[in-house]
């Protein structure tokens, strides 16, 4: 594929601010599709590293697309504004808009700041892309923002990225939609020449104002995570009534006006989206007057967070009340499979309660266990599954890796009771009982 230019000018030069996992992913896809890239982020590490083909955080595929993109000399990266200023047409802002500390809002400091160290660089006719979940409004502030600081040539416009982690190459080159939020035809005209090789495939284009732009992104993530809570707060009626949610969930599932995705029960949704898009939604909402049109998604939240306690719960009971001085195996630190990404990590958050209650906590990831050791440096890390499980009183089966699930439960050293808390589902019970094992899950009969 290769950029093209539906005016007949230039091929367009695309900068991205912010080499997170969006910013790394749209750079080195934006070059796949064709375009002269530079992606900027203000630690001098990170571009090093990205400079020299390494991505810093485990993302499948990104990391050829990254050399491929290199080598053939259309993706460099640099922490200088004045190089991205100089070097590009179309600037996407890909950096984080974090939870704020204490409360429920967005933390917009990076986005505003990225903005503020652009502006003075930006070349006549430039087009700022947002790409960041930002609270409704954003948009039309940082346009205000960017007309005091650069003039009235240089447009804003809001373009939502909806990649999700363990899949960000393969959503960012064939996502199932693009969303652009315009205000001028010619802002309009650019992002279709940016997007043209992906609507070229079939990929529909959906133009809108920015306020709703903003809002498809933030709304299809609160869609997401009241699915997963609803399924969770069927599991938890399961558990009262004796019943199965895997089989409620595949059953209610084959209706096509439910669908079958994003209904695994379980220990719930973590990451560094879901949670806090829920909470920034409701603040915003709560800003504008809407808060009783969102209060549902603090229902949504608490069943999410009570699935966690209810996990410590399961693990108490299943050593006889106490967890002082027991061993105890979490298989899992990433928020979930495929990522190394450990924000907001139901399993990681388990474990740290596990081990405040007195249990001595080993922990397994097949990638995680360094970004874990960082937030949490008082659990036992352990990178052999098998040295992990053994003499483990009790497992837990926290994030789905595959595996775990491919693991033969038989193989694992060790005597005594042992006891299994599958917190996915995605264990086989039968094996992990016929091996001797106590098997739990969330959301299913003892037996
Ligand atoms: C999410 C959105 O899917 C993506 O569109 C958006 O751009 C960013 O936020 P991501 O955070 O990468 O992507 O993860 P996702 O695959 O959505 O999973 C989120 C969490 O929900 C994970 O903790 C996962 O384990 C959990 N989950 C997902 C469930 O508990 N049950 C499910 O059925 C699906």
């Amino acid at each position: 594929m290769s950029a093209t230019t539906a005016t007949g000018s230039a091929p367009l030069r695309l900068s991205v601010i912010g080499t997170g996992y969006l910013g790394a992913t749209h750079a080195a896809c934006m070059a796949e599709l064709g375009f002269e890239v530079i992606g900027v982020d203000v630690d001098q590490a990170k571009v090093d590293r990205l400079q020299s083909g390494r991505v810093p955080f485990f993302e499948p595929e990104l990391e050829e697309v990254l050399q491929r993109n290199l080598q053939a000399g259309r993706l460099r990266f640099t922490t200088s504004f004045a190089e991205a200023g100089a070097g590009a047409d179309v600037h996407f802002i890909c950096v984080g808009t974090p939870q704020t500390p204490g409360a429920n809002a967005a933390d917009l400091s990076q986005v505003r700041g990225s903005v503020d160290a652009l502006a003075p660089h930006l070349q006549p006719g430039a087009l700022v892309v947002g790409k960041s979940t930002v609270p409704v409004g954003t948009a039309d502030e940082l346009a205000s923002r960017l007309a005091a600081a650069a003039g009235p040539d240089v447009e804003v416009a809001w373009n939502p990225e909806f990649l999700r982690e363990g899949f960000a190459v393969a959503d960012t080159l064939r996502p199932d939609r693009l969303v652009i939020g315009v205000r001028s035809a010619r802002a309009e005209q650019i992002l279709r020449e940016v997007y043209q090789p992906l609507t070229d495939q079939g990929v529909p284009l959906l133009v809108m104002d920015f306020a709703t732009a903003e809002l498809v992104k933030v709304a299809a993530n609160s869609f997401l995570a009241t699915k997963i809570s609803f399924i969770n707060a069927m599991a938890e009626v399961c558990e009262a009534a004796g019943a199965d949610v895997t089989l409620l969930a595949q059953a209610i599932g084959y209706d096509p006006r439910i669908g079958s995705r994003f209904l695994a029960a379980g220990l719930g949704f973590g990451g560094g989206c879901l949670p806090k898009d829920i909470r920034a939604f409701m603040a915003r909402a709560g800003e504008l007057g809407a808060e009783e049109a969102l209060t549902f998604l603090r229902e949504v939240d608490s069943i999410n967070l009570r699935r966690r306690a209810h996990t410590v719960d399961l693990a108490r009971a299943a050593l006889g009340g106490s967890l002082g001085g027991r061993t105890v195996t979490v298989l899992g630190a990433a928020f979930k499979p495929d990522s190394d990404d450990v924000r907001d990590s139901p399993a990681l958050d388990v474990a740290a309660t596990l081990h405040n209650s007195g249990a001595r906590v080993v922990v397994h990831d097949p990638k995680a266990l360094e970004n874990a050791a960082r937030v949490y440096p008082n659990l036992i890390y352990q990178q052999d599954l098998i040295a992990a499980l053994s003499d483990a009183e009790l497992v837990l089966h926290l994030t789905e890796w595959r595996e775990y699930r491919d693991l033969d439960p038989a193989t694992i050293p060790g005597s005594g009771t042992r006891h299994c808390i599958d917190g996915r589902n995605t264990l086989d019970p039968q094996r992990w009982r016929a091996a001797g094992w106590t098997y739990r899950a969330l959301g299913r009969p003892l037996a």
